[in-house]
């Protein structure tokens, strides 16, 4: 559809949301909601999608240059009309059309989330190409949305805003969407005649639609028959209850594909996470960001994974945190373990509990089974850190300096391995050292002092205490 440019509305604050950022930045299931919106326009293949930006435009425009690296938008120019003042959704439209170029013009308002392009091209080939088109729907309760007014002939007549609405027009729950398409004339013919004399003093998009219908072009109103893909986000409650719906389809999704959940009401996983098709996930589990879990993973319940990879068979126990981090197959984490930025973890490694690793490769075969710290070290192969293995990574006051340890060595409970340092491969550190010089190969490093014994110590000093001195 090279005739067409897609206009979404995003210049608004979003007071209603209370939040410091512009409303169509906030996020649902890990989408900013015009990402949502220009994913499911970008699926009518336009020529351009013109977003309108005013209220904190630079962080708009952060996140409009992220969607164009996407391979959706490869075809489709990307671009923004600033709107100086929020005047109205109507003035919105009027900022967007001097740089709209197409023919036909598609709006939407940035902040329909749900909105995908079932919805989008089954309006579009219903649209009559003469006529100002709008999208409807109808809810139990219309509150906050624009009542569509039709004629004794079912013709649409008007918009009018729910502050603007008489009792009857109150009891109307045929609601506007906000999302309208016709011929760019069209929209600038109305343009022109919008006043701002209503309850909230704005130029009303949602006026067109009279305007037109006065100018004897045909309004025609297609309704939305699943009214949860064109609800409008305004309040953070509204919000949530987007977000619990989107969250719910993904899970459902997920079970069609195989995935056992324990209770799926209970996980949050992300629009962007993949997960194959045999895993099982138990409650409280969040997966987000760009996480792929892969075929045959377990993962016990209570943890929180953020774009991170998980290989085949691997096992998360309870209550694990990974942020950023690489397990390949057949590793086992946790309990109670965090993995942060940077962690490698290769075939077969054993991470137990409360263990911490940071910025670190753990070769296949490697263990820490117990209360270790990992940060910035290259573990060989087959390694097994004694329980309460520590890296002394930081000098305390700016550098980090790295532990390498070779294949095959072997690391004693509670001992500080302070960096840089280097074990060599096959090496043994005695329990409770702390090692501050290189190890050589296949060498034993011990650094504590030599055990003393005193004898009958412990039995005088009893007898004097009983003696009561
Ligand atoms: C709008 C419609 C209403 C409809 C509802 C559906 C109008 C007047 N009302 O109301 O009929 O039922 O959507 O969800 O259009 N925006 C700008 N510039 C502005 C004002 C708003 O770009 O000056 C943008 C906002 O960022 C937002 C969108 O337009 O993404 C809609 O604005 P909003 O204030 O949410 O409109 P509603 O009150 O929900
Ligand atoms: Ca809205």
């Amino acid at each position: 559809m090279k005739d067409l440019s897609v206009v979404i509305l995003a210049a608004g604050a979003g007071t209603r949301m209370k939040s410091e950022e512009p409303k169509v930045l906030q996020k649902v299931c890990g989408q900013s909601l015009v990402k949502r919106v220009s994913l499911a326009a970008s699926s009518l293949e336009p020529k351009e999608i013109v977003y309108v930006v005013g209220y904190k435009k630079e962080l708009l425009e952060g996140e409009i240059e992220a969607l164009r690296s996407l391979g959706e938008f490869k075809n489709i120019n990307l671009k923004s009309a600033i709107q100086e003042k929020q005047l109205g959704t109507g003035d919105a439209l009027k900022s967007a059309l001097k740089e709209v170029e197409a023919q036909h013009v598609l709006v939407i308002s940035g902040d329909t989330p749900l909105i995908n392009s079932e919805t989008l091209l089954d309006f579009y080939k219903k649209s009559e190409n003469s006529s100002l088109n709008i999208i409807t729907t109808r809810l139990e309760n219309p509150y906050g949305y624009g009542r569509v007014i039709k004629d004794n002939l079912g013709e649409v007549e008007k918009i009018v805003e729910e502050k603007d609405c008489n009792k009857e027009e109150q009891a109307i729950n045929e609601v506007n969407v906000s999302i309208y398409l016709a011929k760019k004339t069209i929209f600038e013919e109305a343009i022109k005649d919008l006043n701002p004399n209503n309850s909230q003093s704005e130029y009303y998009l949602t006026d067109v639609v009279a305007i037109s219908r006065g100018k004897n072009k045909k309004v025609f109103a297609i309704e939305a028959k699943d009214s949860s893909r064109v609800m409008g986000a305004n309040s953070r409650y509204e919000l949530a209850q987007i977000e619990e719906q989107r969250r719910h389809e993904i899970a459902i999704e997920l079970m069609q594909k195989g995935v056992i959940f324990e209770d799926y009401r209970q996980v949050y996983i992300d629009e962007d996470a993949k997960v194959a098709g045999s895993v099982k996930i138990g409650a409280g589990t969040r997966i987000y960001g760009n996480s792929i879990i892969s075929d045959g993973v377990i993962i016990d319940g209570n943890s929180i994974i953020s774009n991170s990879f998980l290989g085949k068979n691997s096992h998360i126990k309870l209550s694990c945190l990974i942020a950023d981090s690489k397990i390949k197959d057949n590793v086992s984490v946790g309990p109670f373990a965090q993995l942060r930025p940077g962690t490698c973890l290769e075939d077969g490694v054993k991470i137990g509990n409360f263990v911490e690793v940071k910025n670190a490769i753990m070769q296949k075969g490697a263990k820490a089974n117990h209360l270790s710290y990992v940060g910035d070290a290259n573990v060989g192969q087959n390694v097994n850190l004694g329980a309460g293995t520590i890296t002394c990574n930081y000098d305390g006051i700016s550098k980090k300096s790295k532990t390498l340890i070779g294949d095959n060595a072997s690391i004693g409970s509670n001992t500080s391995l302070v960096a840089p340092v280097e074990i060599g491969a096959g090496a043994f550190v005695a329990a409770g050292s702390v090692i501050t010089k290189n190890v050589s190969p296949d060498s034993l490093a011990l650094s504590r002092a030599e055990q003393k014994e005193v004898k009958d110590w412990a039995k005088q000093k009893r007898k004097k205490a009983s003696k009561g001195d």
